[in-house]
């Protein structure tokens, strides 16, 4: 299963790259507004850091646009993942960038059925939003799980990227299932870290260290 990181924090992203967690980065336009920086620049900052690749949305809504605005952002660098909104105009960029030999993540996908449309237009990546479906009192990972049988079905090569993780249990749950990647929040993924067991039993552990009055350095 690879990882990304979903957002535009780039001491965030460095800090998780150096321990190897890094497979690739999502950004959206609420991820960049939240860092506060220039789209071109902090973009190309992260594709310099991740050798995978890094997600960068486009924010026209006409199919001409749409693949005016990938086309500069796929400029970036090599590693840039044009991510193009779920409907009919992001399918028909998609579809351009696809035969250009552009990687290209369809975003903002809620059913099975977008997802079809997603693989025949030559998406690398579909990412399904599951935090959003479990917003709105359904159940997000059914739709990986039918996604996954789908794909398997006739062999699509398009990735399922879990997105829209909010919890660790999400992050369990997309692996169980098979999902090819998950994006999930730093924090999300510096949380799969915890558990309570492991500081209670370092704290004894500490503790009976303590007493036997030793030091190894
Ligand atoms: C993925 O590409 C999206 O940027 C992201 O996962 C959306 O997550 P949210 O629903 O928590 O905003």
């Amino acid at each position: 299963m690879k990882f990304f990181v979903d957002t535009a924090d780039t001491a965030a992203i460095k800090e998780l790259n150096d321990l190897g967690m890094v497979d690739g980065v999502t950004t959206n336009p609420s991820l960049i507004l939240k860092s506060g920086r220039d789209i071109i620049e902090v973009t190309k900052e992260i594709c310099d850091m991740v050798s995978g690749p890094v997600s960068a949305e486009v924010v026209a809504t006409e199919a001409k646009e749409m693949i005016a605005e990938g086309m500069k952002l796929a400029k970036i660098a090599p590693n840039i993942a044009i991510k193009v909104p779920l409907n009919w105009d992001g399918l028909t960029a998609c579809k351009a960038f696809a035969s250009e030999g552009h990687k290209v993540n369809v975003t903002l996908c809620f059913s099975a059925a977008q997802a079809i449309l997603a693989a025949k237009a030559g998406a690398s990546f579909i990412s399904p939003f599951i935090g959003r479906i479990d917003d709105i009192h359904y159940d997000g990972t059914d739709l990986i799980e039918d996604i996954r049988i789908i794909y398997d079905n006739y062999s699509f090569s398009t990735e399922i990227l879990a997105a829209s993780i909010r919890s660790v249990n999400h992050v369990i749950d997309c692996a169980k299932i098979g999902a090819d990647v998950v994006t999930a929040p730093p924090s999300v993924i510096k949380s799969m870290a915890n558990h309570v067991l492991t500081d209670k039993g370092l704290e004894q552990f500490l503790k009976d260290w303590a007493k036997t009055g030793q030091k190894i350095l």
